[in-house]
């Protein structure tokens, strides 16, 4: 038996969007967009700042695991508190959902190029992950309630996606659930929810209380707190009881979870932080295909495109570089053809649009 196992062994590690500092100096810029990682461009929250500041007086107790985040998220959505778990951020809650119910003979089914987190979490536990291809860069419900099997213990779906940003409807989900066995547990990965809630073709996974369904959300997206590490789940309280025993105990961090409660009663940031990415994603997906690109329409805060060639989107992505725009290549998450935008400041936008408009690749692209 080898030291590391093969399933860790054939793993890479996550290689995180790359770092504004270090391309403005790369290339001696006077200037970069970030617009890699789905953050948001204002910030983070101003009242998540201030609950964050008021906690320095007792950083030297333990957390209490979330219990007062739980409180207020169950108030909030009307739950009991039971149903409700807090971590440090969604993926520290989907790794403990991995710990928490599967075997060693399970496996776990979910779409191609699923969220690269969830794809890094499972496939290390080293169990069988089986995928289905997308249909027209959505998840194709029918094909994966048709690869259900008896082995089939978690089925992730992210709504909206990551990395395409289109969502399922209400009607398809249900459609779907019909064919899951209660045996099986669905894990809804909400991480975008607050982009998509008002299009009333969105199933907000609130009405889908069902026994084996978690619902995961975040304060790293719209609540622009990526860097503190906050997420939460709802589910049956079994499911959350189960997570609890796994969970680490003092996770997430005092600072963390006050940060989660402070976002939640900003309502003035949400407000912006929508207009500002409904802007965004207008622009861009407008300007993007009057260059002739195909670009996925998206619910989320950031665009996909896809080019003809795996080539063509390295040598793009290069070109945006060089001037000063960072994006997301994907070919880890499995699209090599494919580049993720997101969403940033009004002159991010501008600026990305000018750097596609010098580009090469784009121009060959028209032609
Ligand atoms: C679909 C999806 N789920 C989960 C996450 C992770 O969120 P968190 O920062 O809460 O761990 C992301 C982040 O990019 C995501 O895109």
């Amino acid at each position: 038996m080898p030291l590391v196992p093969p399933y860790i062994e054939s793993l890479r590690p996550y290689e995180a969007g790359r770092n504004a500092e270090e391309i403005q100096r790369e290339y001696g810029l006077a200037r970069v967009s970030k617009l890699a990682s789905n953050e948001n461009p204002l910030g983070p929250s101003p009242l998540a700042l201030q609950a964050m500041a008021r906690t320095v007086e007792s950083l030297h107790l333990y957390p209490n695991g979330g219990l007062d985040l739980r409180r207020v998220l169950a108030e909030k959505f009307d739950l009991k508190t039971e149903n409700v778990i807090a971590g440090s951020g969604s993926e520290g809650i989907m790794s403990n959902i991995i710990r928490t119910f599967l075997g060693d003979e399970d496996e776990v089914l979910t779409t191609e190029a699923a969220f690269i987190g969830f794809q890094v979490l499972a496939k290390s536990r080293g169990v069988k992950y089986r995928t289905v291809p997308y249909r027209d860069w959505h998840y194709d419900l029918a094909a994966l309630a048709r690869e259900i099997n008896d082995r089939t213990k978690i089925i992730y779906l992210a709504n909206p996606n990551n990395p395409t940003g289109t969502i399922f409807t209400k009607h398809e989900f249900d459609d779907f659930y019909r064919h899951v066995p209660e045996r099986v547990l669905i894990i809804l990965d909400e991480a975008y929810f607050e982009y998509a809630k008002d299009n009333p073709r969105y199933p907000d996974s609130m009405h889908y209380r069902y026994d084996n369904v978690i619902t995961l959300r975040t304060f790293s997206k719209i609540y622009g707190l990526a860097g503190v590490r906050i997420g939460y789940g709802f589910a049956h309280e079994d499911l959350i009881a189960n997570c609890l025993k796994v969970k680490l105990p003092f996770e997430p961090s005092t600072v963390a979870q006050a940060a989660g409660i402070g976002a939640l009663a900003d309502k003035e940031f949400l407000h912006r932080s929508l207009e500002l990415n409904a802007r965004g994603l207008k622009f861009l997906t407008n300007a993007l295909r009057e260059m002739g690109l195909t670009v996925v329409p998206s619910e989320a805060n950031f665009v996909m495109i896809v080019l003809p060639a795996a080539e063509q989107a390295a040598l793009l992505n290069g070109e945006l570089l060089q001037q000063g725009i960072i994006v997301r290549p994907l070919t880890a998450f499995g699209l090599p053809k494919c580049i993720r935008i997101s969403t940033g400041t009004d002159e991010d936008h501008q600026r990305c649009v000018e750097a596609m408009q010098k580009s090469e690749v784009v121009a060959v692209c028209k032609s």
